[in-house]
């Protein structure tokens, strides 16, 4: 028995064949059915229509999952179902939709379109069947001209879980179901155009009708153009303005027939490849800023209001994105007409993905094993349902100006049914490239137009850019994964772009988080009961929250496709417009010295600066005294916000402290050292080598010895650096997070307790040896003074420093370093060295998965409680509310619990965050590989 949705020679039953995507208006009727319908839900697959009790009552748009029926299940490659095709399995659940609708009167022609609808639906209006379609992400419409009745009208839709399209969407995400994007009705003139064809160039209207229509063409108000066609206009306008993603240039393209509006927003570019393979957007060479956008939601699965679409891509614009690639599958049309409208370079990617199947044997490695016949990129049974998603991704927005690219789906392999949709689509639209995301994975020949890669390392990147047999363009269409605390490898990526003409940027992975959001707490992948096969907290990759949010990432995203580059020496700051289409005078450049952290001089400046050029501005000479450091912040300003913003240092004579007299004076017994000055009291363990207590005016400081370690709390970036295994979590073998701590000398010697110590794994050899030297002063500074050496085959540390746990006396504290956001050596282009202010609650980062966060590189010093930890040099430190283990063994944010301490470390040194959770291993440069460990710093009373 071959049911229709188990059948891909047939995917669709009365299903129209794609259009362009509008509205129509005038004459026109647009019936919206968002809303409350009656549901039905059942586990098997049942004929409609049956007597149907329709007890329940659903949203529509929405995700039956984020509904309360089913739990969600959260997978990436692994297909959620036996590999089967076409079939899928027998328990395959079922919801049916049912709700009326009115029909005033009855003329003209009655249309019902669905734009998403999971994974295949059946429409029955007034009981009768219309038709079938799938592809969940595709728009469908059909003609219910001759179901329909004058006044009150039912409609039914029976949605399917699985059909055999879901072979096609594998995508990493939540796996929802239903009618989760917009269903209308739209009922329109007998004779009416159904496609229009406005393919952007860069010099005249192309408009290409079905039928005959009057035309008018119009510039803000003023009509260009007025004509009746029959199925062809060119106009050419004067001096046409063209559209950039900068400067999002629309005209209003007006078609009128039979008292039907459909008006439509056109706009005017060009795209070339260079002869050195850049990208060319209206002759000039644009690097891409990207984005891989998903539509999620924490509550609505799939579903994302129009509202929060359009906060999406205004958020994406505050950060300076400037393209999008809409993984994987085509977005919600009204989507499309936000990019156009707000600027953003578009890669249109169809609703194709089929990944399992590198998963569909057992212990088989990770291969494309594309020949097989087994993949539906290369079973000629699969081909028509491969050209058909595209022409439905293609057809309905070939009129969208910011596209500038289409693109065959993600992750499915390359076979010859990418090929010939390559073929189709050059067939049909010459004007815009292709992506193909697997043609290069094997760097065989292929017919697109682009080399996309994901994740590759920095270093591939570089011989791609220079090996001269890849003659196209290189886009990154995945790289940065954002997960959890980073990306740390953003900027270092986009330096390269700018390096070779042929890389023209990529598109960081993800644009959101995908959770599910219950009594507050952000779930993921293994949460919910029933999920056989999950991925865990993957879907937690976004570079903002879910709530979209942003963290320290988002901002380290920001400062890296950021529109200038400044350079300082010599008194000479050079500035280099990275705008494409803006000149910098439509901007403030705000150049301000800051000296300690305060401001000593501001200017504001109004460079007339053309896009890709660079101009020097010399700055004044001074003669600067400081204690902590002298700062050059150049910010750039438009519409009063701060888009861009880089620092220098300026050269400055650090004011000398004097040499403080030693305190030398201590008394001992076996256990203990005792140093009592006037308005202090320390005691110092020779147990543990080091301070059990510090007492400021009799107030207690600290709330347990300190500890030197090299452990930080799990990062997603991490993961594979460590193994669970027998409970030992491993960092690379080295076992650092079951640390022991070896006290071997404590002597006093002329004022100084010298500690001799090392640190070791369980089961390891030590991997680092040390001796610390401890001084006090008069006024009970106490100077600490660590040198060391790393096991010479140890693996890199995470870190290595102080752990210091106070009494939460107050969460208060000031520094003078990198903030006011987290930063950590390759994230720490959004951040500036200054003097701040915090909390131990304002440095918490709301990971979903708990993990490290906070840290603050390039410190001085930082006050906190009656101490103050400082250095000549610079040390890393972060104060949170939650110790190491805490953060580690918390898997939701809920399970963290405060326990009254400031966690407080004062580190030589971090090792960067990179983006390894999916892309390239951290770089060499971002590890703390060194051997020879030497670090000052000193802890001083500061309420004496
Ligand atoms: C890529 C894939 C994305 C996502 C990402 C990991 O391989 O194309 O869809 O799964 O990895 O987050
Ligand atoms: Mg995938």
């Amino acid at each position: 028995m071959k049911r229709i949705y188990e059948n891909i020679l047939k995917t669709s039953e009365n299903r129209l064949t794609p259009r362009s995507y509008y509205i129509p208006d005038g004459k026109s009727q647009y019936i919206l059915l968002n809303g409350i319908w009656d549901f039905a839900y059942y586990k098997r697959d049942l004929d409609v229509p049956e007597k149907i009790e329709f007890s329940d009552k659903i949203k529509v748009p929405s995700c039956w999952q984020n509904e309360g029926y089913e739990n969600p299940n959260y997978a990436n490659v692994n297909y959620p179902f036996p590999v089967d095709p076409p079939f899928v399995p027998d328990e395959n659940s079922c919801g049916v939709y049912n709700r009326v609708f009115d029909i005033d009167d009855l003329w003209g022609r009655v249309y019902f379109v669905f734009e998403g609808v999971s994974s295949c639906g059946f429409l029955y209006i007034n009981g009768k069947y219309v038709g079938f379609t799938q592809g969940s992400h595709l728009q469908a419409e059909f003609d219910i001209t001759d179901f329909v009745k004058k006044g009150q009208n039912t409609v039914t839709v029976k949605v399917l879980k699985w059909c055999v399209g879901s072979y096609l969407e594998d995508q990493d995400e939540f796996r929802c179901n239903g009618i989760f994007r917009d269903v209308y009705i739209l009922q329109r003139p007998i004779d009416h155009i159904r496609d229009i064809e406005i393919i952007p160039n860069d010099k005249y209207f192309d408009i290409k009708l079905d039928g005959e229509a009057n035309i008018e063409i119009y510039d803000g108000d003023e009509l260009l153009y007025s004509a009746t066609s029959k199925d062809r206009v060119v106009y050419k306008p004067d001096n046409p303005i063209l559209w950039n993603a900068e400067k999002p240039y629309l005209y209003t393209v007006k078609i009128e027939k039979n008292g039907e509006i459909i008006s439509l927003k056109c706009g005017l570019r060009d795209i070339k490849i260079s002869d050195s393979y850049a990208l060319l957007i209206n002759g000039q060479s644009v690097k891409l800023h990207g984005v891989n956008h998903h539509e999620t939601h924490p509550k609505n699965g799939w579903y994302q209001s129009d509202e929060e679409l359009k906060k999406d891509l205004l958020i994406m614009k505050e950060l300076n994105i400037n393209c999008i690639r809409t993984s994987h599958y085509p977005p919600t049309p009204k989507f499309m007409n936000m990019c156009d409208e707000l600027g953003f370079y578009v890669v249109l990617e169809t609703d194709i993905e089929t990944h399992g199947f590198l998963r569909r044997y057992p212990n088989v490695e990770y291969a494309f094993d594309v020949e097989s016949p087994d993949w539906p990129c290369s079973n000629p049974e699969w081909e028509y349902e491969h050209i058909e998603r595209m022409q439905r991704a293609l057809e309905p927005f070939k009129n969208n100006v910011s596209i500038f690219m289409w693109s065959t789906g993600n992750e499915s392999g390359h076979g010859i049914n990418h090929k010939k949709m390559i073929d189709w689509i050059k067939s049909r639209d010459s004007s815009r490239l292709i992506h193909a995301e697997d043609a290069s994975r094997k760097g065989e020949i292929h017919n697109a137009d682009v080399y996309s890669r994901m994740y590759i390392p920095l270093s591939s990147l570089k011989e791609i850019a220079e090996n001269d047999e890849i003659d196209m363009p290189v886009f990154l269409c995945e790289y940065s994964h954002a997960m959890g605390n980073g990306p740390g490898d953003v900027w270092d990526y986009n330096k390269l772009f700018y390096k070779y003409d042929k890389l023209i940027g990529g598109c960081i992975w993800e644009w959101s988080d995908h959770t599910v959001i219950i009594d507050g707490v952000q779930k993921y992948g293994g949460d919910f009961d029933g999920e056989l096969t999950n991925d865990d907290n993957f879907c937690c990759d976004g570079m903002v929250f879910s709530d979209r949010s942003l963290k320290a990432g988002s901002l380290e995203v920001k400062a890296a496709y950021q529109p200038i580059t400044t350079d300082f020496s010599d008194g000479t700051l050079t500035i280099t417009n990275r705008f494409d289409f803006t000149n910098l005078n439509e901007c403030t450049l705000v150049l301000s010295s800051e000296i300690d952290g305060k401001v000593i001089h501001q200017k504001k400046l109004s460079l007339d600066l053309a896009p890709h050029k660079e101009t020097k501005v010399l700055i004044d000479k001074e003669n600067i005294k400081c204690r902590y450091g002298a700062f050059l912040n150049v910010s750039l300003v438009k519409n009063g916000c701060v888009i861009a913003s880089t620092q220098h240092k300026l050269d400055c004579e650090f004011i000398k402290q004097e040499n403080k007299e030693k305190f030398k004076e201590f008394t001992e017994d076996s256990e203990r050292i005792y140093i009592n000055g006037d308005n202090f009291n320390y005691v110092f363990s020779k147990i543990y080598g080091g301070f059990e207590s510090i007492k400021i005016n009799g107030k207690e400081q600290i709330s347990a010895v300190p500890i030197i370690s090299s452990r930080r709390a799990y990062t997603d970036n991490e993961k594979y650096m460590r193994n669970y295994w027998n409970n030992i979590n491993i960092w690379q073998g080295e076992n650092i997070d079951k640390q022991f701590s070896k006290i071997y000398n404590v002597n006093v010697n002329d004022g100084n307790i010298i500690v001799e110590g090392s640190l070791a794994g369980v089961s390891r050899l030590p991997y680092f040896r040390y001796t610390i030297s401890y001084s006090i002063s008069k006024g009970g500074e106490i100077s600490v003074s660590l040198k060391g050496k790393i096991r010479q085959d140890t693996i890199w540390l995470p870190r290595l420093g102080f752990e210091f746990v106070l009494p939460n006396i107050s969460n208060k504290f000031m520094y003078f370093g990198s903030g006011p956001y987290e930063s950590y050596c390759d994230m720490c282009h959004a951040s500036k060295v200054g003097l701040y202010e915090s909390t131990t609650d304002n440095e918490y980062v709301n990971y979903i998965r708990p993990q490290e966060h906070g840290n603050h590189i390039k410190t001085k010093f930082v006050k906190i409680g009656d101490l103050e930890f400082k250095t000549d040099e610079e040390f890393e430190f972060s104060a949170l509310n939650y110790g190491i283990e805490a953060l580690e063994m918390a898997t939701h944010t809920d399970e963290l619990v405060k326990d009254g301490y400031v966690h407080l470390r004062i580190d030589y040194k971090n090792s960067g965050m990179g983006s390894n959770s999916c892309g390239p291993a951290l770089a060499e440069c971002y590890r703390l590989s060194e051997k020879d460990i030497s670090f000052d710093f000193s802890i001083l009373p500061i309420n004496l």
